[in-house]
């Protein structure tokens, strides 16, 4: 399975930042992290892939902190919502100016959620202002020194999240982020890791994240990572060996943290056979390989307090129920509508297209499982992951889904194609 996004991006922000050489191993070699390696290299970093006995190493040269300079065109993060977000938060920490732009799909997604917080701990930004009042790319980011603060975000995201700490990079003092409900901590462990005080604490039922920075400017120091495989992309292969009789497949070295195996926890509720082989550790989080076979799967309530810990995978789920005995409910969905698209309506359009029964509502999506018809065209919007579960959605139906584009697939997983023939699917491009 390729790298994990989240952690692929992180790796390339810190290593980048960092006084040293890094070497990353299992790097994601999508279009997304692949505009984040060009946004640090825009700003003084020297990143460069080698070859190593057949294992891609990339090498990064970190410029120390407070090193980054301001870069000379607009970071163009393309479809990376993660990049774009993480990186607005690094500039302003670094007292640098910087211009972010992006395609369609990112230029149409909320930028506040992580602007307002930067305001707050003295960031200058000027973003384009929608007609509803959202805040979107073009953003600009302008020199000027931050001061440390208590964050308590409004909208439950790792994104944003990680755009605070790595703001406080810059700062003197002690920031911290107050979370309702935890979401992923894929920078704080890797913030750790590589040398920066951090902690992480219950407190009046929240969860607590601070970056302790007595000293000034946060000094990384440079690490060798390798980057386990991405438990959102393993999500589709898993879909399709549970919905096709006959599967058996082994996906190797899958991340495993809490807040990301959401999809594994409901599946195996829905009756699904997944075996966990071999755990282990890679670069501070858990990881496996995990065994999937073929499972008759029954309906349940997919409850609102689980969807941090699979906010990606809802377009698998639905592909899932929609061959369950039942209706999967499946609630606290707001945040699906701005993904990469809409997320909700895509599902509801595309499953009704390929004639699944399926409700949606605000923050809600109902799906009836039962023999899919299939024979739909589905509109995927720019979004990877709607298109990558539709052709899932069509390894179980009477007649092939067509998908009206898959360009995108190469944002977050490249090798999709490859790697669906090779377990026998048949797609053709
Ligand atoms: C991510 C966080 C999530 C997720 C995204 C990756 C990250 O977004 O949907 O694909 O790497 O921090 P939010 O923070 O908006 O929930």
């Amino acid at each position: 399975m390729p790298g994990d996004k989240s952690i692929s991006h992180r790796a390339i922000i810190l290593a980048s930042i960092a006084t040293g050489t890094s070497h990353v191993k299992g790097l994601l070699e999508g279009d997304d992290v692949l505009a984040t390696i060009a946004a640090m290299r825009a700003m003084g970093a020297s990143i460069d892939k080698q070859d190593e006995q057949g294992d891609a190493v990339w090498r990064i040269k970190g410029v120390g902190p407070m090193g980054l300079t301001a870069p000379t065109a607009p970071l163009d993060f393309g479809n990376a919502g993660t990049g774009v977000r993480l990186v607005m938060g690094l500039v302003a920490g670094a007292g640098i100016d910087a211009r972010f732009i992006g395609d369609a799909s990112l230029s149409a997604r909320p930028m506040g959620r992580v602007l307002d917080p930067l305001r707050q701990m003295g960031a200058q930004a000027d973003a384009l202002m929608a007609d509803d009042g959202a805040q979107r790319l073009p953003v600009h980011i302008k020199a000027a020194s931050l001061m440390p603060a208590n964050i308590t975000p409004n909208v439950a995201s790792a994104q944003v999240k990680s755009a605070i700490l790595l703001a406080a990079l810059g700062t003197m003092g002690t920031t911290s982020v107050r979370e309702k409900i935890a979401t992923r901590g894929h920078t704080e462990t890797m913030l750790e890791l590589f040398g920066a005080a951090i902690s992480t604490q219950q407190q009046d039922g929240y969860h607590v994240v601070a970056l302790n920075n007595q000293t000034g400017p946060g000094a990384l120091r440079a690490l060798d990572l390798d980057v386990p495989g991405d438990p959102s992309s393993a999500a589709f292969p898993m879909v399709a060996a549970l919905s096709v009789p006959g599967s058996d497949v082994v996906l190797e070295n899958i991340m495993l943290n809490r807040q990301r195996d959401g999809l594994i926890r409901v599946l195996r509720q829905m009756g699904a056979d997944i075996e966990m082989l071999n755990p282990r550790q890679a670069s501070g989080e858990s990881c496996a390989d995990l065994r999937v076979k073929y499972s008759k799967l029954k309906a349940i309530e997919v409850g609102a307090d689980i969807a941090p810990d699979m906010i990606d995978e809802y377009p698998a789920l639905a592909i899932a129920a929609a061959a369950a005995e039942g209706t999967t409910h499946m609630t606290g969905l707001a945040e699906l509508r701005v993904k990469e698209s809409d997320r909700l309506a895509a599902i509801e359009a595309g499953l009704k297209a390929n004639g699944v029964a399926v409700e949606a509502g605000a923050d809600w999506l109902k799906v009836t499982g039962g023999p899919i018809k299939g024979g739909g065209l589905v509109a995927t919007h720019h979004d990877h992951r709607i298109a990558m579960a539709f052709l899932c959605l069509g390894l179980s139906a009477e007649a092939p889904v067509s998908i009206d584009d898959s360009t995108m697939i190469a944002t977050s997983f490249p090798t999709f194609f490859a790697l669906m023939a090779d377990l026998g699917a048949d797609i053709d491009g």
